[in-house]
C-alpha cells in the first residue's frame, strides 16, 4: 500500500475516532447508557502529544509512539537509566523472572518491619492502580511501544502509573500492624472497591469508610461500585460505603456526624478516632482543596491526609502549583517581625494544625500536629477560602514574589 493511501486511512480513522469521541458524552449525559460510556472512552483515548505539537495522538496508531520512544531511549544515558530503575524499582534491567523480581522488591523495602503488612504485595494482588507504575515501567523500558505517555521528558514520570507503595509503607506502615490501636479511616473514591480491598488488608485494625458519587445507581451516574459483588451491598447496608458527592460540605458533615462519630457501636464503646483520610476521588484541584479544608481539622492529633494523583494533569494542576506552595509557606511560618513584619499565614487554621508535608511522585501525605480534632468546626470554616487555588491571593507569598526575595 502506498504511503499516501496509508496516511489517508489514518486520517479517516482519526476523524472517525474524534467524531465518536465527541458524540459519546452527549449519549452519556442524555441517556446514561453503556453505549455512551464506551464512546466516552474513545474520547479519552485521544491525548495531545505536547505543547508544541497539538496533533492528536491516537493510541491505536502506535507508529508515532515508537519513533518518539526510540529517540527518548537514545537520549537517556546509562546513569539516567539506573536512576529511573532505582526511583521506581531496582530490578528492571536484569533477566530475572518477574515473580522473583517482585519478591526481591518486597525485601528491598527497608521500611518494612516484620509486624507490618506489605503494601506492595497486597495492592499488587488487587486491581488498584496504586502500584501500577512498577509493572508498567518495567514493560515500558523493555518495549517502547508499551509506554503510555511517550511525550513525558522526565523518565521518572513514565509511564503514568503510580508508585505509591513507598509512601504507604514508610508513612503509614505503623498503622498496618495487628497491634495498632483501632482507628477509623475514610477513602474518597470507591470506584469498584479495589483500593478499599487493599486498605482492608493493609490496615487490619481500621474501621473503613468510603465515599463514591457513582454508587447510588441514580441518573446520570453509572454504578461502578455495584460491580464489586463482594463488598457493595454489605458496605452500603452497614453504612460504610456512602453514596454521594464528597465535595459537598453539608453532605460530608451529615455522614461524619451520623455514621462516623456519633453512632453507637454494639459494645457501647465510643467510635474509634479518625486517623486517616485518603482522597482518590475526582482529582480536580477544586475538590482536593475541599477535602483538605473539611477533613484536616477533623483528624485526630498525629492523623494523616493523603491526596493522590497530584501529577501534572489539567484538572489537578492547581493543587500542585497554587495550593501546595501556600501550605508549604504555612508549614514554615514564624511570624518574626525582625525578619519580615508583613509575614502572615496563608491559611491560618491549617497553619495551626499542620505538622508535616511529605510528597513523592504523584502523591502527598500531610500530618496533623498534636492539636485536638475539631469535630464541630462550623461549615463556613470547613470550606476553602477564595485564594486556595491562587497563590497570588496570599499576602506573604504575593509580596515576597513581588520583591523578588
Ligand atoms: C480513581 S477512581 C477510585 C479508584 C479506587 N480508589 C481504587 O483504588 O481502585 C475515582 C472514583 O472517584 C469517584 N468520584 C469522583 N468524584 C467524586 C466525588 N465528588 N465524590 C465522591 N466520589 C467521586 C469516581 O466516580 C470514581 O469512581
Amino acid at each position: 500500500m502506498s504511503n499516501s493511501n496509508t496516511s489517508n486511512r489514518k486520517n479517516t480513522l482519526l476523524w472517525q475516532q474524534r467524531f465518536l469521541g465527541l458524540i459519546g458524552p452527549l449519549f452519556y449525559y442524555s441517556l446514561g447508557n453503556l453505549f455512551g460510556f464506551i464512546l466516552c472512552l474513545t474520547w479519552f483515548q485521544q491525548q495531545p502529544l505536547n505543547n508544541n505539537d497539538l496533533s492528536w495522538k491516537m493510541s491505536f496508531i502506535p507508529q508515532q509512539g515508537v519513533n518518539f520512544n526510540k529517540k527518548f531511549s537514545q537520549d537517556i544515558n546509562a546513569h539516567d537509566r539506573r536512576e529511573v530503575a532505582s526511583s521506581s524499582s531496582e530490578f528492571i534491567y536484569n533477566n530475572e523472572p518477574t515473580s522473583q523480581k517482585l519478591e526481591r522488591i518486597n525485601k528491598d523495602h527497608s521500611f518494612l518491619s516484620d509486624e507490618q503488612q506489605d503494601f506492595f504485595r497486597i495492592a499488587n494482588a488487587t486491581k488498584t492502580d496504586k502500584v501500577s507504575g512498577i509493572i508498567g515501567l518495567e514493560k515500558c523500558l523493555k518495549n517502547d511501544t508499551l509506554c503510555s505517555k511517550p511525550s513525558c521528558v522526565n523518565p521518572r514520570c513514565r509511564p503514568w502509573g503510580h508508585f505509591y507503595q513507598t509512601l504507604y509503607q514508610s508513612r503509614l506502615g505503623h498503622l498496618s500492624t495487628n497491634t495498632t490501636e483501632e482507628f477509623q479511616m475514610l477513602e474518597i473514591g470507591f470506584f469498584s472497591g479495589y483500593g478499599f480491598e487493599t486498605y482492608s488488608k493493609f490496615f487490619p485494625r481500621a474501621e473503613l469508610h468510603s465515599m463514591e458519587i457513582s454508587c447510588s445507581g441514580k441518573w446520570p451516574y453509572p454504578n461502578f461500585a455495584a460491580l464489586n459483588r463482594k463488598y457493595y451491598r454489605m458496605l452500603r447496608d452497614s453504612n460504610h460505603l456512602h453514596c454521594g458527592d464528597a465535595s459537598d460540605a453539608n453532605w460530608l458533615a451529615k455522614i461524619y456526624h451520623t455514621h462516623m462519630m456519633a453512632r453507637q457501636r454494639k459494645d457501647d464503646d465510643p467510635p474509634p478516632p479518625l486517623k486517616l483520610v485518603i482522597d482518590d476521588g475526582s482529582h480536580f484541584a477544586r475538590d482536593m482543596v475541599k477535602t483538605f479544608f473539611f477533613w484536616f481539622p477533623r483528624l485526630e492529633p498525629g492523623g494523616f491526609l493523603v491526596i493522590e494523583d497530584i501529577q501534572p494533569i489539567l484538572e489537578a494542576n492547581k493543587f500542585r502549583t497554587q495550593f501546595l506552595p501556600q501550605l508549604m509557606s504555612d508549614l514554615h511560618f514564624c511570624g518574626d517581625p525582625k525578619q519580615r513584619n508583613d509575614d502572615e499565614p496563608c491559611f491560618p487554621l491549617l497553619q495551626k494544625l499542620l505538622h508535616s508535608i511529605h510528597c513523592e511522585m504523584h502523591i502527598c501525605i500531610f500530618q496533623r500536629n498534636n492539636e485536638p480534632a475539631i469535630p464541630n468546626l462550623p461549615l463556613d470554616a470547613s470550606i476553602p477560602p477564595r485564594h486556595a487555588l491562587s497563590l497570588n491571593g496570599c499576602k506573604s507569598l504575593r509580596e515576597s514574589f513581588g520583591l523578588g526575595l
